[in-house]
């Protein structure tokens, strides 16, 4: 990928990006989705990113698949379908487009490259990694494996192709425990979450979950004690908790599940005051379908997810570059342990 200033240089001799009135009121119907949280000012500096992006689109034959951590401007303004990470890699195997831009993380990329090889899969910025997908190796699982012979092991989709591969099955904080819970053996290996694995642990008692050491740098900041006094200070907040956090502070939660699951409570309950534990876009990005829910809490951004922008997105459609390969030998037995996870919510959904 060019450096930020040739790749600024590169677009400006293609495109009229200066911020813009007309182009911003051209666009008003995607601000309205978004007008509580980003400024007219700003929507003026975005709406021509978005309008060339949209543009492109059309010519490139891409589809956008973001996830719901993106900021707003990419959320509404760009995006063809949205979603957890169940939903995306569900999305991924639906494209009929020649070209998905994966607005999300790289896990997710290769996860749409596997399971629809024949697309070109863009992800805007090679960096946007994961600390959970960096935590294993497939040598960690074979060291699982090692230490509890016949255990399956059942892997979150965070994780390299090479690690899927070298796993049974994955899963995704939407279907965790029911992954679990459908395994024949009495134990199980989780990798590479191991707050994700305790949190199962406590959903599925009757097996005994073994797991790799692991975790998400966003979701193991919360912590049980700043929630209990968040509640004391601000009596009747409903605390909403993704299960990538530590079991004690899931415990504090009055609904905890994936990122979609989470939209779908607060859409569903309309609390007066909600926190979300996790993402700090999240909330941002179904505020304005959501007037009379007050969203309170701390700002825990993804440094990974936040390496995706506008600019970065126009640059991969204009440039095509960035685009995703897993070695075939890897996307087979990768693509065998997700498409037996989709398999497994599909039926018991
Ligand atoms: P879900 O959207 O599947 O809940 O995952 C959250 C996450 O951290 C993705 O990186
Ligand atoms: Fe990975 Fe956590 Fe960022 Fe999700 S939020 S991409 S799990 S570091």
């Amino acid at each position: 990928m060019l450096d930020q200033i040739a790749l600024r240089a590169e677009l400006a001799d293609h495109y009229d990006l200066s911020p813009s009135i007309d182009i911003a009121e051209a666009n008003a119907g995607l601000y309205a989705r978004m007008e509580r949280v980003v400024s007219p000012p700003d929507w003026t500096i975005h709406a021509p990113y978005v309008a060339a992006i949209n543009r492109l689109k059309k010519e490139r034959n891409a589809v956008i698949l973001a996830h719901n951590y993106m900021t707003p401007e990419i959320y509404h303004g760009i995006a063809d379908v949205v979603g957890d990470s169940l939903q995306l890699a569900i999305e991924a195997t639906k494209v009929e487009a020649e070209v998905i831009v994966q607005c999300g993380v790289h896990f997710m990329a290769e996860t749409a490259k596997i399971l629809n090889p024949a697309k070109t899969v863009l992800i805007p910025d090679m960096e946007a990694g994961c600390s959970l997908a960096e935590s294993i190796t497939p040598e960690g699982i074979a060291q699982m494996r090692a230490r509890y012979p016949g255990a399956p092991v059942v892997t979150y989709v965070n994780t390299s192709a090479e690690v899927k591969a070298a796993s049974d099955i994955c899963c995704t904080s939407s279907n965790a425990a029911q992954i679990v819970a459908a395994q024949e053996s009495d134990t199980v290996i989780m990798t590479p979450d191991k707050y994700l694995a305790q949190n199962v642990a406590r959903q599925v008692p009757h097996k005994r979950i073994v797991w790799w050491d692991g975790a998400c740098i966003v979701h193991e900041r919360f912590t049980a004690q700043d929630l209990r006094e968040f509640r004391d200070w601000n009596p009747g907040t409903r605390i909403i908790v993704h299960p990538e956090c530590p079991p004690e502070v899931v415990a504090e939660a009055d609904y905890t599940g994936s990122t979609s699951g989470i939209i779908a409570y607060v859409d569903r309950e309309r609390p007066e005051k909600a926190m979300l534990v996790t993402e700090c876009s999240m909330a941002s990005n179904i505020s304005d379908a959501l007037p009379e829910v007050e969203f309170v809490g701390p700002c825990n951004m993804c440094p990974f997810m936040k390496k995706i922008t506008l600019e970065k997105v126009l640059w991969s459609l204009h440039s095509m570059q960035g685009a995703v390969e897993v070695d075939p030998a890897i996307a087979a037995p990768a693509r065998v342990a997700v498409e037996r996870m989709i398999a497994l919510s599909q039926r018991s959904a």
